[in-house]
């Protein structure tokens, strides 16, 4: 009897090996002594994400990652984007220096993973997160893996993954479009982390900016108003001695959603909705969204609001500095001030729920508060304007701009933007109000308060 059920383990066993080549290697990982054909894929463990050989119909074979559960196939990062195999065949292994190989049919070269720690006994695995990484086969710390794919993006954000700088590494990664949507070659759209002054995330075709996230204000990106806390997806912003990085995680893991740079210019967020077996993704939220993200619409010390006909506005003290072009709806030059400035009796005008102006040349201090804030901007000649760094608890830490301000927009309400105290001379705001003297004033009296602001 034993016999018999032994026999038939073994035949049933030769039979899948000759009749499911491709399930023999469900797997999620391979070593040096497995390689993946093109008629093979790994599979992370818990069936999420899939990894394998593609072609798009032009024969050139990619080794990509895409959902395993979703049947119109999605693309999540894809290895040899810029080197596709030309040749009829391929594979995936790992070669002599512990690294991840595509190889062509010539067994040639075509990606490699290029991590200089070079060891044996190395194993590349897909995880669940759709990360593939490359560590030491008895150690699955995320802190040695020699090499990720969460390091090497290529359009698409997934949650989990970091958009932004690596202080140890020196690496800034971003996305990068695929080059139309049938060639995931690098295509022209990047949109990356600014890390200067007050970092933010540039939108570019080539090296021209389209669009800027607008700068961390603690709870959103001061221009992505539509960063609300929703329940399923937490946004993540970080500045620490590791890095400056922008991620996202999901409350529901079975819920997808997913990050692009599309190869047209648009920033999209997709989210799956599994309606029924088919299922669609769907566009959850995407940039620029009007005529007011375009970059610099409204010029120096112009403001953009969607709401208003024309949409360039000149804030209070100001005026357009082409009168001529302004009313053809061109308000590109911007604004210039009604009267120069005096520096001592100069005032600061509140405007509210309004997007930071460009910030890579601000100054930021993370411990300043808004009443010392004032106080430092008020000193210094140079400084355009201010604001606080972080909108949470009150607000707290302090930004100064000492440069044209660019870029801004206002939005509807509170749930966009933030307050931002503009440097406008005395005269133009109609009410004169003496700052030095009740300044001097408060700060005999021990309690500074720049209240003399004015609200438009
Ligand atoms: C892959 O599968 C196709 C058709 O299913 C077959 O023609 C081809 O020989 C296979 N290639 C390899 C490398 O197994
Ligand atoms: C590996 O190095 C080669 C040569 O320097 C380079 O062309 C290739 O882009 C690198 N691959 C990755 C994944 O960084
Ligand atoms: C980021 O962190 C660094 C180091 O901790 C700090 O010096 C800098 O002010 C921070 N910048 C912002 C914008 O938070
Ligand atoms: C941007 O790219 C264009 C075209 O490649 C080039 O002519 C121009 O000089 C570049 N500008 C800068 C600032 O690098
Ligand atoms: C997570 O999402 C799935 C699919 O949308 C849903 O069926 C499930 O109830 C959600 N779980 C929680 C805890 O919200
Ligand atoms: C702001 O900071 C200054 C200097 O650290 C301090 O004297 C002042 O009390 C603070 N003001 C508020 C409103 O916290
Ligand atoms: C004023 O601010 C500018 C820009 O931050 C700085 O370069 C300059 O040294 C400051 N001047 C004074 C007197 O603090
Ligand atoms: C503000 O008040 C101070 C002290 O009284 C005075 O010296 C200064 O001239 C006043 N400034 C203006 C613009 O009136």
């Amino acid at each position: 009897m034993k016999t018999i059920t032994t026999t038939i383990i073994i035949i049933v066993f030769i039979l899948s090996i000759f009749l499911f080549p491709c399930l023999i290697l469900s797997t999620d990982s391979i070593t040096s002594t497995t390689s993946l054909n093109l008629n093979q894929t790994l599979v992370s463990k818990g069936q999420v994400f899939e990894l394998g050989f593609f072609d798009l119909g032009n024969n050139n074979l990619y080794i990509g990652i895409w959902y395993k559960q979703i049947k119109k196939r999605t693309y999540v990062w894809v290895a040899n984007r810029d080197t596709p195999i030309t040749s009829s065949s391929g594979k995936l292994t790992i070669d002599d220096t512990g690294n991840i190989v595509v190889l062509d049919q010539a067994e040639t070269a075509v990606w490699s993973s290029n991590s200089s720690v070079s060891k044996a006994n190395t194993v590349a695995q897909l995880l669940d997160s759709g990360n593939f990484v490359l560590r030491m086969e008895d150690d699955e710390d995320p802190e040695n893996y020699m090499w990720q794919s969460f390091d090497d993006l290529t359009d698409t954000l997934l949650p989990g993954m970091k958009l932004g700088w690596d202080r140890k590494t020196g690496v800034n990664r971003f996305l990068r479009s695929w080059k139309t949507n049938t060639n995931p070659g690098s295509g022209d759209y990047s949109f990356k982390m600014n890390i200067d002054g007050f970092p933010e995330v540039y939108l570019t075709l080539g090296n021209r900016t389209m669009y800027r996230s607008g700068p961390w204000n603690g709870r959103r990106f001061s221009g992505v108003p539509e960063m609300k806390s929703v329940s399923v997806i937490e946004f993540e912003f970080e500045n620490n001695s590791d890095e400056i990085s922008y991620s996202y995680e999901m409350s529901n893991h079975s819920v997808y959603s997913r990050l692009i740079m599309s190869s047209s210019g648009r920033l999209q967020r997709f989210t799956w909705i599994d309606s029924d077996s088919t299922g669609t993704w769907s566009e959850y939220w995407f940039a620029p969204r009007d005529q007011c993200d375009d970059f610099r619409k409204c010029g120096p010390f112009g403001i953009c609001d969607a709401n208003a006909s024309p949409s360039c506005e000149c804030m209070k003290g100001f005026r357009p500095k082409n009168q001529w072009a302004w009313n053809l709806r061109d308000g590109s030059d911007g604004c210039v001030r009604s009267s120069e400035l005096d520096c001592g009796s100069d005032e600061f005008l509140l405007l509210k729920n309004m997007k930071l102006p460009e910030s890579s040349k601000a100054f930021v201090d993370q411990s300043m508060n808004l009443s010392s804030c004032a106080m430092i901007c008020k000193r210094n000649c140079s400084c355009a304007a201010y604001a606080n760094m972080d909108i949470t608890q009150g607000g707290s830490g302090c930004v100064i701009w000492a440069v044209d301000l660019l870029d801004m927009r206002k939005y509807a309400d509170s749930e966009g933007g933030q307050d931002l105290y503009v440097r406008v001379a005395a005269s133009d705001l109609g009410t004169f109000l003496n700052f030095s003297t009740d300044m001097t004033y408060a700060l005999t009296a021990g309690m500074v308060q720049v209240d003399n602001a004015i609200i438009i």
